[in-house]
């Protein structure tokens, strides 16, 4: 959540005591003092300290789910389920959402939070994460297809991606099971790469996503909340 209204949930009733107390650097984030009001901060992420007292606040949540296909990336939608829909009632907290999209077919690795500007700062193009996925697709794919991918591939349209790692599991005439990284997050990205070199995604599994891998143990439709290990690797995303 913004700075200020961490401290203003905290005590600090007025815009001007606010602005003093990170004036004076009577804020500290993790050590440092704070840097501007308007900065995203999270006491279960990081030490925050105030006065020389640490905040706590866990207001703010963060769950791995491992998506089922079938479930929209919606907050909310009128004909089909939502991922949202996925988690106990006590875990619907106010403001949470998904942070990117996956197709309604499309299954694996989705992170949920109420941490509002989280997912902008994920998700911002300059941050390039990275994704992999594991997908089937209707055609034999051969060094070709690895060379196009590592080049950029260019859609029908003329748009071009970024340089993509293509693996090759397995092939045979008419089935190829692949992995795929890619480190930006154009619609329908993975489908249309594919139909690039003449191949249909016939399905699509997320396995990473930035520093998250999908945990083994989480059945599909299944969630659990990020590890100390794991929020550790969010702070990066943070300001
Ligand atoms: N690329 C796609 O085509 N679909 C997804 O769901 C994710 C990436």
């Amino acid at each position: 959540m913004r700075l200020d209204k961490l401290l203003w949930k905290n005590g600090l009733a007025s815009k001007k005591k606010i602005k003093q107390a990170l004036q004076t650097n009577l804020v500290t984030i993790d050590g440092q003092p704070a840097k501007y009001l308007g900065q995203n901060v999270d006491p279960a992420l990081q030490r925050v300290f105030m006065n020389g007292k640490q905040i706590h606040d866990n207001s703010q949540v963060y769950f791995m789910l491992n998506k089922p296909k079938g479930s929209v990336t919606a907050v909310s939608d009128d004909t089909h389920p939502t991922v949202l829909d996925l988690l106990k009632p006590e875990d619907q907290r106010e403001g949470i959402y998904h942070i990117g999209r996956l197709d309604a077919n499309t299954e694996g690795l989705l992170l949920l939070t109420n941490n509002g500007p989280l997912g902008l700062r994920m998700l911002h193009p300059d941050q390039h994460v990275e994704k992999t996925y594991l997908a089937e697709v209707n055609a034999s794919l051969d060094w070709r297809a690895v060379v196009r991918f590592d080049q950029g591939i260019r859609f029908h349209d003329g748009t071009r991606c970024r340089p993509a790692q293509l693996q090759i599991l397995e092939t045979r005439i008419g089935y190829s099971l692949v992995k795929v990284t890619i480190s930006e997050g154009k619609f329908h990205q993975v489908k249309k790469m594919f139909l690039a070199v003449g191949a249909k995604v016939t399905s699509l599994k997320r396995l990473t996503f930035g520093p998250f891998k999908l945990d083994e143990n989480l059945q599909t439709g299944q969630y659990r909340p990020l590890t100390p290990s794991e929020l550790e690797s969010l702070k990066q995303f943070l300001d």
